[in-house]
């Protein structure tokens, strides 16, 4: 509370000394009886003055003279000394009174300009204030206990939380009341009276636009990561099927062809030598297109990732990288038994995949070490690099679409993606997919990434 204006009003203004002389006189009965010496010194003085002016004065009258003017002197002093502590008290008392209902309507006036509904409710539940916020939103409280007022049930509710409010306890969380059709973040707090007791003090900010506009965003990024997943399940379909075409079809052709190559040239003749210098050429060319469509249908879809399994086709990748870069990759794989669908080989695949290409375009290391395992029924996916290290701008950059890609495959099978990247570390990305419960889970959890 803002109590410092409250004791600046109360405080003497400035230039008021004689205030303070007088309060210094009211502080001593001593000063009392000296003024009161000096009133009846003086007086005696004046009748002593006065009294050889009137020479025929009886002795009666001058008696009466010297008390009348003895009271008068004495009378003044006594009115200073007994009434006026009294009349400056009540003042400065009616000051501060002043100041505290100044003070009050203030505060009155700051909570009812909020745009939170704030209400005290005591431990009888009933309501002893509420601001206006609050009374436009539910109406005039019109000595309704809080539960009457906000839910219209004769009975506390079940969820009040007053309990944990008087044990000293502030909360804060969120209610839909019917009443209004609002939801409302609410935050209880304990106020302590004078009177010993506790009441709550509760504010009311309504979220319901904000809540609206989380649900749009939910349900939006759910429909995103649907069709994204959607569109990689789409993708997965297509290259497997052109790998299988290339790998069968034109395995099958070109390897007719070699077989004609191979018949033709058994069939020529020793005068035929340029002729069969040719078939030998064709020969080692239709060699090398057997070569090289075997890489596109491996580089599409590895057949073994269908046929063999996610740690075959993880090994053969891992000597893939090495025969490519030259850099030593070591796979160490710890799997009961493969029962993978092949949502989940695909992806750990294929971030596998991702993360070995991105050692070989931006790590510079010297060796990767990866495993992949089971643990109590969750499956997970490391890869070390000794490089240069991945920074928290490169992992917080939207356009970092490898990563990306990767934070999304993993966030659709409801796991977990931490990357993190150090200088004299390098890289790690570690990667837990729930799969033992994978169907049932549909749980979205939000990626975790750090800069050690
Ligand atoms: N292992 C790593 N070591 C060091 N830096 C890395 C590593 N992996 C990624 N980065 C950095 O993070 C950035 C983002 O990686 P990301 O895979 O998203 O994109 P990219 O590899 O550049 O392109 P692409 O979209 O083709 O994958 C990279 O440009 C690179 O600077
Ligand atoms: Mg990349």
């Amino acid at each position: 509370m803002p109590n410092t204006n409250l004791r600046k009003e109360m405080s003497p203004p400035p230039g008021k000394a004689p205030k303070e002389i007088f309060n210094r006189l009211y502080g001593s009965p001593y000063w009392l009886v000296v003024i009161i010496t000096i009133a009846v010194f003086a007086t005696e003085c004046l009748v002593m003055v006065l009294l050889p002016l009137f020479p025929n004065l009886p002795a009666r009258a001058a008696v009466l003279l010297d008390s009348t003017i003895l009271i008068l002197f004495i009378l003044p002093c006594l009115n200073f000394f007994l009434f006026r502590p009294l009349v400056l008290h009540i003042t400065e008392r009616k000051r501060a009174e002043d100041a505290l209902q100044r003070e009050h309507n203030r505060i009155r006036d700051i909570l009812d300009a909020m745009q939170d509904g704030v209400c005290i409710v005591n431990q009888e539940h009933e309501i002893e204030y509420a601001n206006s916020a609050l009374e436009r939103e539910f109406g005039p409280v019109e000595g309704r206990k809080c539960h009457e007022y906000l839910h219209g049930s004769t009975e506390p509710c079940p969820c009040c939380r007053y309990d944990e409010v008087s044990a000293g306890k502030s909360v804060h969380w969120e209610r839909h009341f019917r009443k209004t059709g609002r939801t409302y973040d609410l935050c209880d707090t304990p106020l302590y009276k004078a009177d010993g007791t506790v009441a709550k003090l509760q504010i009311f900010r309504d979220v319901t636009e904000r809540k609206k506009a989380e649900e749009e965003l939910r349900q939006s990024r759910e429909r995103l990561r649907n069709l994204s997943a959607h569109l990689q399940a789409v993708r997965e379909e297509e290259r497997t099927a052109i790998a299988r075409e290339i790998h069968d079809e034109l395995g099958q052709m070109l390897a007719t062809l070699q077989l004609d190559v191979s018949l033709v040239a058994g069939g020529l003749r020793e005068d035929q030598a340029p002729l069969a210098d040719k078939v030998g050429s064709m020969a080692r060319l239709i060699e090398g297109t057997v070569r090289t469509v075997q890489r596109i249908s491996s580089e599409l879809r590895p057949v073994m990732l269908d046929d063999l399994g996610l740690a075959a086709a993880m090994e053969w990748q891992a000597k893939e990288f090495e025969k490519k870069s030259g850099i030593p990759c070591e796979i160490a794989i710890s799997l009961k038994g493969e029962i993978f669908g092949r949502e989940v080989s695909t992806a750990v695949f294929r971030i596998f995949q991702e993360a070995l290409t991105n050692v070989l375009r931006h790590a510079v290391a010297t060796r990767v070490e990866a495993s992949l395992m089971e643990k109590r029924g969750r499956l997970e996916l490391a890869i070390r690099d000794d490089g240069r290290g991945i920074s928290r701008e490169q992992l917080n950059d939207p356009l970092s679409l490898g990563l990306v890609g990767m934070r999304e495959r993993v966030a659709i099978l409801g796991g977990r993606i931490k990357i993190s990247g150090s200088e004299r570390k390098g890289t790690v990305v570690v990667v837990r997919i729930p799969v033992a419960q994978q169907e049932e889970s549909h749980d979205r959890h939000e990626e975790d990434t750090d800069r050690r």
